[in-house]
C-alpha cells in the first residue's frame, strides 16, 4: 500500500482487533500505518487471537501486542487499558465483531478492549465486520444506530462481498486503505474533546471527478491527467461528515477502496457525466465539479472506423466540437439553496491565475472555485499535494496554502458549508 499524506506522520493510533474472520486483514492496516510514520500499537481480543497472529502484530507495530492477560500485568505501573486509551490520539477497532460492538454501547468493559474502549475519549474509527444474518440482526443494528449518537465515532459499515461463510452480502470490513483514509481524515479534523465534524449530516452532496474520455475512433481518445484524487477525496471527505454521496466518476487512477461507502457512477464521455448529473442534481444541497472534463470531441461520436493516419489532421479539424460547460448548465438548472464549488486547472504567475480564476468564477456562477497551478512540481494532476486561490462570489480570493489532497478537501468543505 503507498503512503499517501504526511497526516498520520508521528501520529499514535492503538488498533484494537476483536474476532471476526477478517481479522486476518488488520495486519495489512498495520503496515499501512507503521509505513505512513504512525507509532501504533495494537490490542486483541482472545477470539481475534485465534485468527489473526499477536506475533504478526507485534512484528508489524514494532511492539509488542496486548491481550487480555496483559491487562492485570503486575509490571504495568499504571492500568493499562486506561494508559493504552491515554496514549493513544485515535483508536481503529478493525474489525469491530457483534460481541464487542454490543459490549461497547451497553458500556460493559470485560476484557482489555471492551475496558479501554469505554476509557478512550479520543475519537475512534469502527469498522464492523461479520456475517450478513448478524449484520441484519433487530439488536445488532440497534447497537450500530447507537454508536451513531458519539459524535468521536467514525462508522465504517461492512460492505457487500463474498464472506468466508460463502454467503454473498453485507458483512465485510472496509478494505484496509479505506480504514487507513477515515484514521487520516479523522485525525486532520478532530476537535479537541475527540468530536468529529458532522457538519454535513443529513444532506446530499453531489461530486464529478477524473477525466472524460471521448472517443475519436475504436483506437484513439480525447481525454486529460485528471487522476480522480481531488473528486474522490472530497466525496469521502463529506461522507465522513455525514453527508450522503453521489460520486460520478471518469477512469480512476486511485485505490478502488476509496469507493467504498459512496454511490458512484462510472462514466467515459461528457454526454454520459452530464446526463448522470442532471439526474442527481435536484436533491443534492452541493454540487462539486472536480472533474476535468474534455474540452473537445468527434460531433456525433467515435467513428467505427479506424481513421488512417492521413486522414486524422482533416478529421480533427473538421468533425471536432466543444464539449458543453458541465458546470454553466447545472448552475442554471440548480434548485433553490444549492450550493456550487468548481475547479480551474490553471497556469502562469500567481497574479495571472487569480486574475484568470476571477474571470472564470464570474463566467461559471459557482459559489467557490478553487484555482489550482498545474504547472508546479508535486501539486495540481495526479500529485497527492494541491494548494491555489480559492475565489468567492464577491470576486475576492483567498490564498490556500500547498497541503495534502484530504486536507484541503477538507478545508473546502468548511468554506461550502459557510455558504448556506
Ligand atoms: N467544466 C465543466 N464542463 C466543461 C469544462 C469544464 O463543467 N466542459 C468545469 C470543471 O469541472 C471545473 C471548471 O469547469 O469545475 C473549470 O474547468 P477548467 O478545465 O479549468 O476550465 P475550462 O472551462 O475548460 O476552461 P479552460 O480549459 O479554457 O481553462
Amino acid at each position: 500500500m503507498k503512503t499517501e499524506s504526511g497526516a498520520l506522520q508521528g501520529r499514535r493510533i492503538l488498533v484494537a482487533v476483536s474476532g471476526s474472520i477478517a481479522a486476518v486483514k488488520t495486519p495489512l492496516l498495520v503496515s499501512a500505518l507503521v509505513k505512513a510514520g504512525a507509532q501504533v500499537r495494537c490490542v486483541v481480543t482472545p477470539s481475534a487471537a485465534q485468527l489473526v497472529s499477536p506475533v504478526a502484530l507485534a512484528s508489524l507495530s514494532r511492539h509488542r501486542c496486548y491481550q487480555d492477560d496483559d491487562q492485570w500485568d503486575p509490571r504495568e505501573p499504571r492500568p493499562l487499558h486506561v494508559a493504552l486509551a491515554e496514549w493513544a490520539e485515535l483508536v481503529i477497532v478493525a474489525p469491530l465483531s457483534a460481541s464487542t460492538l454490543a459490549r461497547w454501547t451497553q458500556g460493559m468493559g470485560d476484557g482489555l478492549l471492551a475496558s479501554l474502549l469505554l476509557a478512550c475519549e479520543r475519537p475512534v474509527v469502527a469498522a464492523a465486520a461479520m456475517n450478513t444474518g448478524m449484520w441484519s440482526q433487530p439488536a445488532v443494528r440497534r447497537n450500530w444506530a447507537l454508536l451513531a449518537d458519539d459524535p468521536r465515532v467514525l462508522r465504517l459499515a461492512p460492505e457487500s462481498g463474498l464472506l468466508a461463510c460463502d454467503r454473498i452480502g453485507d458483512g465485510r470490513m472496509a478494505d484496509p486503505e479505506l480504514i487507513r483514509l477515515a484514521a487520516e481524515s479523522a485525525l486532520l479534523t478532530q476537535a479537541s474533546n475527540g468530536s468529529l465534524p458532522w457538519d454535513w449530516q443529513g444532506r446530499t452532496v453531489l461530486v464529478s471527478a477524473g477525466p472524460t474520455v471521448e472517443g475519436i475512433d475504436p483506437a484513439r481518445v480525447l481525454s486529460n491527467r485528471s487522476s480522480g484524487r481531488m473528486g474522490v477525496l472530497i466525496a469521502q471527505a463529506a461522507r465522513f461528515r455525514g453527508a450522503s454521496v453521489h460520486l460520478v466518476h471518469g477512469p480512476l487512477q486511485l485505490p478502488l477502496a476509496w469507493l467504498e461507502g459512496l454511490h458512484c457512477q462510472a462514466i467515459e464521455s461528457a454526454e454520459q457525466m452530464q446526463e448522470h448529473l442532471h439526474r442527481l442534481q435536484a436533491n443534492a444541497a452541493a454540487v462539486v465539479m472536480a472533474a476535468a472534463v474534455a474540452d473537445w470531441r468527434r460531433q456525433g461520436g467515435a467513428s467505427v472506423q479506424k481513421a488512417p493516419k492521413a486522414d486524422l489532421q482533416r478529421t480533427l479539424a473538421e468533425q471536432l466540437e466543444p464539449v458543453p460547460d458541465l458546470l454553466k448548465e447545472l448552475q442554471a438548472t440548480k434548485p433553490d439553496g444549492q450550493r456550487l464549488l468548481g475547479f480551474a486547472a490553471l497556469s502562469g504567475s500567481d497574479d495571472e491565475i487569480q486574475a484568470l480564476a476571477r474571470d472564470k468564477r464570474a463566467a461559471k456562477g459557482c459559489d467557490l472555485l478553487m484555482a489550482n497551478p498545474i504547472d508546479r512540481n508535486g501539486q495540481g494532476f495526479g500529485a497527492a499535494m494541491n494548494g491555489g486561490w480559492l475565489v468567492k462570489t464577491d470576486g475576492s480570493t483567498e490564498g490556500v496554502p500547498v497541503m495534502d489532497k484530504l486536507a484541503l478537501a477538507h478545508r473546502l468543505l468548511d468554506q461550502l458549508v459557510d455558504c448556506f
